[in-house]
């Protein structure tokens, strides 16, 4: 089996079935992407498999251990166990606006931290916070934006915090939903490019959902292109973006169309 394996997640909101039979793995240090339409489902099945929408049927293995089933934890402390797996980033920063830079990597960091010691949990940290914090910094190149709010942060400087926020509690698999998709093209660039370094230098797995085409095609080592909840293709970079299915050509000949 797999390192990150997804097996036949389905998913209804009432009568409208948003996953159809989803499956998927990735092996560790893997980047997948998700591409498809506006509506096919792609923030549910982030959402589901970070245990904020619960699913219908299917299973979710890392590491031979079963994450996610029907079978919803009741407890939250149970949720939080498995969602500690997950890095989640959002195409809204959603950075704490009253905190600095390196207050919103912080407070997480020593909740959670916080936390473990009452559960009697080991750190998960190997080094003092205050360092942890210089290396994520470092990590998205805003060790000199410490002590700035992020009010005074460009679009670009705040989704690279929330990266690094993502990363601080040291995730098997770091999510993005459009991490770009608010931003100013001139500021896609920088974000899209600390993505890159975390595979190419840290060897993340990363699963990011983008409708950035080009960059979807270097960074990934799969990508899965979804229509009405389905998965319509799914390969290497090569055979999704040289797909003769029609569906998946109509979608990256509009997509084409509209980044341009
Ligand atoms: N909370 C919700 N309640 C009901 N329907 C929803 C909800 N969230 C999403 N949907 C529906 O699920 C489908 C997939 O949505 P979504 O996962 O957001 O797609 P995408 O991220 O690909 O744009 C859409 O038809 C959407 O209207
Ligand atoms: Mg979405």
């Amino acid at each position: 089996m797999g390192y990150f394996v997804v097996r036949n997640l389905y998913k209804s909101y009432g009568k409208n079935l948003v996953l159809d039979d989803i499956n998927f793995s990735i092996e560790k240090g893997q980047v997948l992407s998700i591409i498809g339409r506006s509506g096919c489902g792609k923030t549910t099945l982030l959402r589901s498999l970070n245990y904020l929408e619960s699913i219908d049927s299917g299973e979710v293995y890392l590491e031979d251990e079963l994450l996610l089933s029907n079978e919803f934890p009741k407890k939250e402390n149970d949720i939080i166990k498995k969602r500690i797996h997950y890095g989640l980033v959002f195409q809204s920063f959603n950075l704490f606006p009253q905190y600095n830079v390196y207050q919103n990597i912080e407070l997480p960091l020593k909740l959670m931290e916080e936390k473990r010691k009452k559960d009697n949990l080991p750190s998960l940290l190997n080094k003092r916070i205050e360092e942890e914090i210089l290396e994520l910094l470092d990590k998205v190149g805003l060790k000199n934006k410490m002590d700035i709010y992020p009010s005074q942060l460009s679009g670009g400087q705040c989704q690279r915090v929330a990266i690094a926020r993502a990363m601080a509690l040291k995730p098997d698999i770091l999510c993005f939903d459009e991490p770009t998709s608010a931003l100013d093209p001139e500021l896609t660039g920088e974000v899209l490019k600390v993505i890159l370094e975390l595979k190419v230098k840290y060897h993340l797995t990363m699963i990011i959902v983008t409708h950035e085409m080009a960059f979807a095609k270097t960074i990934s080592d799969k990508v899965m292109f979804m229509d009405g909840g389905k998965i319509v293709d799914y390969g290497s970079p090569d055979d999704v973006f040289n797909s003769q299915n029609e569906k998946t050509k109509n979608f990256l000949k509009s997509s084409i169309t509209l980044n341009q």
